[in-house]
């Protein structure tokens, strides 16, 4: 390990912020055992911003990050601060970090987390790297986010317990995935769980629409499974349930909101490696001088990216060939 003298000593803080993702254990693994191995003194604070507006942060040591690699969430806790959100609280935070002679930060999360480590670098705060989790897959300038491969793996698990039942009862599944305005979840679970349609906010169809293809005498199926992504209102499928029953009445609809449950669970292994590579990416990347800046997956390989324009929309499915396959391979 490299050896710093006590004036050389370069102080980081690590914090988890927004919704959890799995996979952001191993993130928290590798950059404090890769920081430590830098010659990095690593803190951490709970609750994403807020452990920062509280000034709660603490040491983080290589071993207190044992055995966390294989467990879902964030053992600091994530959460979203409001008070962050107000410029004399930044000041606040800032002179706090400076006090602790804090200069450099990597801040794991979505959209809203760079926004604020962006805002707090500029108005002269620590040096920041984000590391993109969330498990929609959907921040601007990376090919992949933390959390999407376990989520879509959960999301297929469910669906496979779901077609045993639909497939016994004869009944018509809408199940339900979340990725709020962007239907990369509901796209890969669809294809891999052998749906018949997918509706995502990009490439929606419309119940008429639904109706006919699913009345067409061309269907010789007895059961049936839509994939729905929740867009902007969770449980949308409960309404479109109904209004499908109106029009084909002769099918028994169920519903299957899957929910949390897709942010939970152990990591599987791409959202631990990409993790772990991430981790130890924005902490050599901190050492280089690089900074308001995030890990990104681009053309498949690793790379630091600038943040997303916080005025530009969430990454969103361009491309419908894969909803389209679905439908094919599924009639
Ligand atoms: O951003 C991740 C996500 O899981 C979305 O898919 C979902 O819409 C949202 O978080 C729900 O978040 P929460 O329940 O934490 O507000």
């Amino acid at each position: 390990m490299p050896t710093k003298s006590h004036q050389d000593q370069k102080n980081l803080l690590l914090l988890t912020s927004g919704g959890d993702s799995p996979g952001m254990n191993a993130v928290i693994r590798a950059v404090v055992r890769s920081g430590h191995y830098h010659g990095f003194k690593v803190y951490a604070c709970h609750d994403g911003y807020q452990g920062l507006v509280d000034e709660k942060i603490f040491t983080m040591e290589p071993h207190s990050v044992a055995n966390c690699i294989q467990r879902g969430g964030t053992i600091i806790r994530s959460n979203r601060s409001h008070e962050f959100l107000k410029k004399e609280v930044r000041d606040k935070c800032r002179k706090f970090l400076a006090q602790e002679k804090i200069e450099y930060m990597v801040a794991i999360g979505g959209d809203g987390t760079y926004r604020g480590a962006a805002i707090l670098e500029e108005e002269g705060g620590p040096k920041t790297i984000g590391i993109p989790g969330t498990i929609d897959n959907d921040i601007v300038g990376t090919e992949y986010t933390i959390g999407f491969d376990t989520a879509r793996n959960t999301a297929l698990q469910a669906i496979d317990k779901i077609r045993d039942t639909a497939t016994s009862n004869s009944l018509y599944f809408l199940v339900e995935t979340m990725g709020r305005n962007s239907g990369f979840l509901a796209a890969d679970v669809g294809l891999a769980g052998g749906a018949e349609f997918v509706i995502t906010p990009e490439f929606p169809t419309s119940i008429p629409e639904l109706a006919k293809k699913i009345i067409s005498p061309r269907r010789k199926k007895q059961s049936l499974i839509i994939v729905v992504a929740e867009a902007d209102s969770p449980g949308r499928s409960f309404g479109m349930a109904q209004a499908l029953k109106l029009i084909t009445p002769g099918f028994e609809y169920r519903v299957c909101i899957l929910g949390h449950i897709q942010r939970g669970g152990s990591p599987t292994l791409l959202d631990r490696s990409a993790g772990s590579i991430m981790g130890n990416m924005a902490v050599e990347g901190l050492l280089s001088g690089k900074s308001r800046c995030m890990t990104a997956m681009q053309d498949g390989k690793y790379v630091l990216a600038p943040f997303p324009n916080p005025n530009q929309p969430s990454r969103r499915l361009t491309d419908e060939s894969i909803i389209k396959l679905t439908q094919i391979l599924a009639s």
